[in-house]
C-alpha cells in the first residue's frame, strides 16, 4: 500500500481510539477528498470480492464503485498513518427514510474492534440524521460481520439460501 502524506488528512473530523491491542488509530466521517486513500486500501484488500462482488476485482469497476460510493454515500473511515484500514458507508434511501449499510475492514486489522468502532459511528449518526432504520444483505456464512451487527441490535427480516437481509429500526431504541 501507499502511504498518504499526514498533511493530507483533516484531522479535525477525526477522533483518536485504541483498538484491541491497544495500538492507536483515528476515525471519523470521510468524503471525496479520501477517493485515493480508499481506492489505495481496496487495491490491497483480501478477499476481492469479500462479500456480495465488493469490493469489485476488476480495477476499473473498483475505482468506480468507490467514486460512486463517495458521493452518494455518508462515509466513515478508519485510519493508522494516514492510510484507510476501514471504512464504512450509509447509504440513503430517499423513499423510505432508511440507509443501506456497508462495511469493509483491511485484513491486516481485523479482529481488532475497528469494525465495532466504525459501525458505533455510523449509527449514531444515522440516529443523528433522523433515518428510521438500517438494512444490509449479508451471506449467512459471515459469521463475524454477523455477529458485528448483532452487536448493535440488528435483526434479521428475510433470508434464503446464501444471503440475509438484516435491520436495525432506529425508532425503536
Ligand atoms: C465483518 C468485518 C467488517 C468485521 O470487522 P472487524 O473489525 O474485524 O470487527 P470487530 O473486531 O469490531 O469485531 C466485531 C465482532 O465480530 C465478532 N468477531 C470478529 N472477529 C471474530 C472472530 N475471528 N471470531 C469470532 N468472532 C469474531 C465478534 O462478535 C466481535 O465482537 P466482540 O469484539 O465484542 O467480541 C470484517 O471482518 C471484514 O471487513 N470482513 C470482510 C468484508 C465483509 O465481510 N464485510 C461485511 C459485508 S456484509
Amino acid at each position: 500500500m501507499v502511504p498518504m502524506p499526514e498533511n493530507e488528512i483533516n484531522r479535525q473530523r477525526f477522533v483518536t481510539r485504541r483498538d484491541k491491542k491497544g495500538e492507536p488509530f483515528i476515525i471519523g466521517r470521510g468524503g471525496p477528498d479520501d477517493y485515493e486513500r480508499l481506492l489505495d486500501m481496496y487495491s490491497g484488500f483480501s478477499p476481492r470480492p469479500a462479500a456480495q462482488g465488493l469490493p469489485p476485482s476488476d480495477p476499473e469497476k473498483c475505482s468506480k464503485w468507490v467514486g460512486e460510493i463517495l458521493k452518494t454515500g455518508k462515509n466513515f473511515l478508519a485510519l493508522r498513518e494516514a492510510r484507510a484500514i476501514g471504512h464504512a458507508a450509509l447509504i440513503p434511501d430517499p423513499w423510505e427514510d432508511a440507509c443501506e449499510y456497508l462495511i469493509f475492514v483491511h485484513q491486516s486489522s481485523r479482529n481488532r474492534g475497528i469494525g465495532t468502532a466504525l459501525t458505533d459511528l455510523a449509527v449514531r449518526e444515522a440516529r443523528e440524521k433522523g433515518c428510521r432504520s438500517i438494512w444490509l444483505c449479508v451471506e449467512t456464512k459471515n459469521v463475524n460481520a454477523i455477529k458485528l451487527y448483532e452487536k448493535f441490535g440488528f435483526i434479521f427480516c428475510d433470508m434464503d439460501a446464501c444471503e440475509r437481509k438484516m435491520a436495525l429500526d432506529l425508532m425503536r431504541l
